[in-house]
């Protein structure tokens, strides 16, 4: 067996018949192959690799090159995607081999995180990766928000085809991503497609000339439902703006479904508000998201509230393994190399739940991600408050 990158054109021969058989329902139909490979084109900037026998793609692990907020500093993310192999060589450990290769080399080019959405968590978990808040869906009736029909609003919302509010939408995510712990997005390459693709509704909300909010969505039919994407908004008045003109689908669906982040509460939007808030994680289909850091260089520029410093030995990662001293100091935290006792001992993914805020120190400890001595737990609880991501990128 040996491992080989391959370029966007060659997925059509290589991961094409193994990922479609892994994901998609089969037999496919005639003419699958072509229309894959007429979308590899999105796929330029990812890194693709496979693990072939005679010629023969057995296996692949792919990751798209794309950015995410972690704490306030962009960072660039490597999000893994096609991870596959080919019922015949499973559990022959070439998985294994892709990601340890795929790792390292998304590193090797400049991502200094990760992150992807896992068939199984605990298969994972052993590359370093750790758990992060999978998107909720509040399910609501129009009427409940009919208090917001007559509310005048500083702002207006316009609807339009995604290939006519591409570019606005484009900039609110990049807003965003500068704003908002977690959130990641593609790269211009990989998002191309999301312009051409026959394109959802969008309302994009604007007040004061500037884009305040967003979400995509579709009408499954008159008396049916609105199923929308994730309510992206910049504060309260872009939500407010984008919740009116739900709203006012009143009498024509009967029920509203929108994404949303662990920090939105929708029972907050109306008094009398009738409404039900569900975040699903199921295996394999619905997984929540894993992230870990790829590089140690990823702490730096942090922000944190706290000003004092703890030494860490990260063990059991080849990209991570050392020692190391954290400190916070005028509001953000710097990492350097340290040959001092240290005060935890913390696995990859015991680092990364810390500086994604998903975990604090103990539970750290109670998931089996390290050992935290005592003065050390409220040290790092203090480097790394807990604060939930919103990942909003789904590959
Ligand atoms: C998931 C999948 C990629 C694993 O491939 P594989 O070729 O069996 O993986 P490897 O042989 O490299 O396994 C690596 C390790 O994970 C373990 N492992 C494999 N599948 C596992 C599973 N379903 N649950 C837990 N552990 C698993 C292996 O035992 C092995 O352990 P080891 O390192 O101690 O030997 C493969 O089963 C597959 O293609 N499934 C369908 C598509 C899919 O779900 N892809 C993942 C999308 S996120």
């Amino acid at each position: 067996m040996q491992i080989r990158q391959v370029s966007a054109a060659e997925r059509a021969d290589t991961f094409f018949p193994i990922s479609t058989y892994a994901f998609m329902p089969s037999p496919w139909e005639a003419g699958a192959q072509e229309k894959y490979a007429q979308r590899m084109r999105f796929f330029e900037t990812a890194t693709s690799l496979i693990a072939e026998e005679d010629g023969q793609a057995l296996a692949g692990a792919a990751a798209l090159a794309m950015r995410q907020n972690v704490r306030g500093v962009v960072q660039d993310m490597a999000g893994v995607f096609s991870v596959v192999s080919h019922p015949d060589a499973r559990r022959r450990g070439y998985v294994r081999q892709l990601m340890t290769r795929l790792l390292r080399q998304t590193r090797e080019q400049g991502s200094t995180v990760s992150a992807l959405y896992p068939f199984r968590p605990s298969f994972y978990e052993r590359f370093g990766f750790v758990g992060v808040p999978r998107h909720r869906r509040a399910t609501f009736e129009p009427e409940g928000l009919k208090h917001l029909l007559k509310a005048e609003l500083p702002g207006e919302v316009r609807r339009v085809h995604m290939t006519e509010g591409f570019d606005d939408y484009t900039a609110l995510t990049l807003r965003l991503l500068g704003e908002r712990h977690g959130f990641a997005v593609y790269d211009e390459v990989r998002a191309g497609e999301f312009r051409e693709t026959p394109a959802p509704w969008v309302a994009i909300a604007r007040a004061g000339g500037e884009v305040v909010g967003a979400v995509t969505y579709r009408v499954d039919g008159y008396g049916g439902e609105l199923v929308a994407g994730d309510l992206l908004a910049t504060g309260s008045l872009g939500r407010a703006l984008l919740l009116q003109f739900l709203a006012r689908h009143v009498d024509q669906v009967a029920k509203i479904v929108v994404q949303i982040g662990t920090d939105e509460v929708p029972e907050l939007w109306g008094t009398d508000f009738v409404v039900t808030t569900e975040g699903r994680v199921d295996h394999p289909r619905r997984g929540g998201p894993m992230v870990r850091l790829l590089a140690i260089e990823a702490l730096n520029g942090l922000h944190t509230p706290a000003e004092l410093g703890v030494t860490v030995e990260v063990t059991g990662d080849e990209l991570l393994a050392g020692r190391y001293r954290i400190s916070g100091e005028a509001g953000t935290l710097a990492v350097e190399e340290s040959k001092d006792e240290p005060a935890a001992t913390l696995t990859c993914a015991g680092l990364s739940a810390l500086a994604y805020g998903v975990l604090d120190p103990v539970e750290v400890v109670v998931r089996g991600f390290g050992q935290v001595d005592g003065a050390a737990v409220e040290a790092l609880g203090a480097l790394f408050p807990k604060q939930m991501p919103y990942l909003f990128a789904n590959f």
